[in-house]
């Protein structure tokens, strides 16, 4: 039976880097208040010249060049972002274009910070009918645009980033055993990010103040641990693995308390859940991506290490995934 394996990771962060102490200078608050609440040290954000379409085309090539494969033999691109460059055409396109992709199709999708996984479970899907296809999934985001820096429940928690890898069929037994996603819809108010005024009556916000991300941040919390940890279970259940079996555990990067929170409810160690938003803070669809490529560069898989993948975001959308790696 074949399987979705990953053969290539990479990933781009910009060059501009803001410090906890840079933000004070911007807004009330503390490098302090911002470590103990949420764990994050630094972030990084984009310039001009660092589109989300140049993030993600640069961690595009490092998955292809560690992969052996050329970009010319790429098949389908999905980019998960929140962020593309413009409307339309897709980010999906213009990575196509920077990469010089010329045989693929190419895509968006859009489910926040979710969306890289979603974006692996569609190239799965391709993968079943067609496991020669090899297929670029990228989260990639530039929030920093899309950020309020006078609103101090929010700047201090998001950064810039791109992630990627190549994924193709195998079957010598590794590879992608489950998923489970989910989303509701009727939480969607929790954590959001208007676009332009809507002309819809029925969309049209009165006091509408620009589309900046605005979240319900306590809510959120609750919601990402209880919701994960769900997800978890239920992919582990499909597979037949027990939690003890994992060997990395790489969630969402959204802030140390939740990812705490969320390895104590799962009696996953501490250890084996990999951390690295104090670095980055929280890059949405980028943050599973640029983790699993850090992870895999420093050698934290070995082949037949069992991996889970879990993520949350706005919407809201859940789930987990189980790679054979
Ligand atoms: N610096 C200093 N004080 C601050 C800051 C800041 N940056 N931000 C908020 N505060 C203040 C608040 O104004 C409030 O002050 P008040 O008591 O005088 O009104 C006080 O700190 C407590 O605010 P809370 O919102 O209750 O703080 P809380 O302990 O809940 O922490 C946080 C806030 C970090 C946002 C937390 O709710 C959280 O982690 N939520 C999860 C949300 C998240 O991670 N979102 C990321 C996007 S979602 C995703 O990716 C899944």
């Amino acid at each position: 039976m074949s399987r979705a394996v990953i053969c290539g990771t990479g990933s781009c962060l910009p060059t501009g880097k803001l410090t906890n102490q840079d933000l004070t200078d911007m807004v009330d608050t503390s490098d302090e208040w911002i470590t103990t609440r949420t764990g994050i040290k630094t972030r990084y954000i984009s310039g001009r010249g660092e589109e989300t379409s140049k993030l993600a085309a640069n961690a595009a090539l490092k998955a292809l060049t560690m992969a052996g494969i050329g970009a010319e033999e790429l098949d389908i691109i999905i980019v998960a972002t929140i962020t593309p460059d413009m409307s339309m055409p897709s980010c999906a396109c213009l990575v196509q274009q920077q990469l010089g992709a010329l045989n693929a199709f190419a895509f968006d999708l859009n489910a926040a910070c979710s969306g890289f996984v979603y974006g692996l479970d569609v190239a799965e899907k391709y993968l079943n009918s067609n496991p020669g296809l090899k297929i670029l999934v990228v989260g990639a985001e530039t929030l920093s645009g899309r950020i309020n820096w006078q609103d101090r429940n929010t700047c201090v928690l998001f950064g810039d980033g791109a992630g990627a890898c190549i994924l193709t069929g195998d079957d010598s037994g590794r590879g992608m055993l489950a998923a489970e996603l989910y989303s509701d819809g009727r939480l969607f108010d929790l954590l959001k990010m208007d676009s332009a005024p809507s002309m819809n009556p029925e969309f049209a916000v009165a006091d509408y103040d620009g589309s900046y991300i605005k979240m319900a941040g306590r809510d959120v919390f609750k919601y990402a641990v209880r919701f994960m940890e769900k997800s978890v279970a239920a992919v582990l259940k499909k597979a037949g693995i027990s939690i003890e079996e994992i060997r990395l555990l790489i969630p969402h990067q959204a802030n140390i308390r939740i990812l705490k929170n969320l390895a104590d409810h799962l009696g996953i160690a501490h250890e084996k859940v990999y951390i690295n938003l104090q670095k980055y803070g929280n890059t949405s669809a980028a943050s599973i991506p640029i983790a699993l490529d850090e992870a895999n560069r420093e050698g934290r898989l070995v082949d037949n290490d069992l991996l889970l993948l879990c993520c949350f975001g706005g919407g809201f959308t859940w789930g987990a995934m189980i790679f054979r790696w």
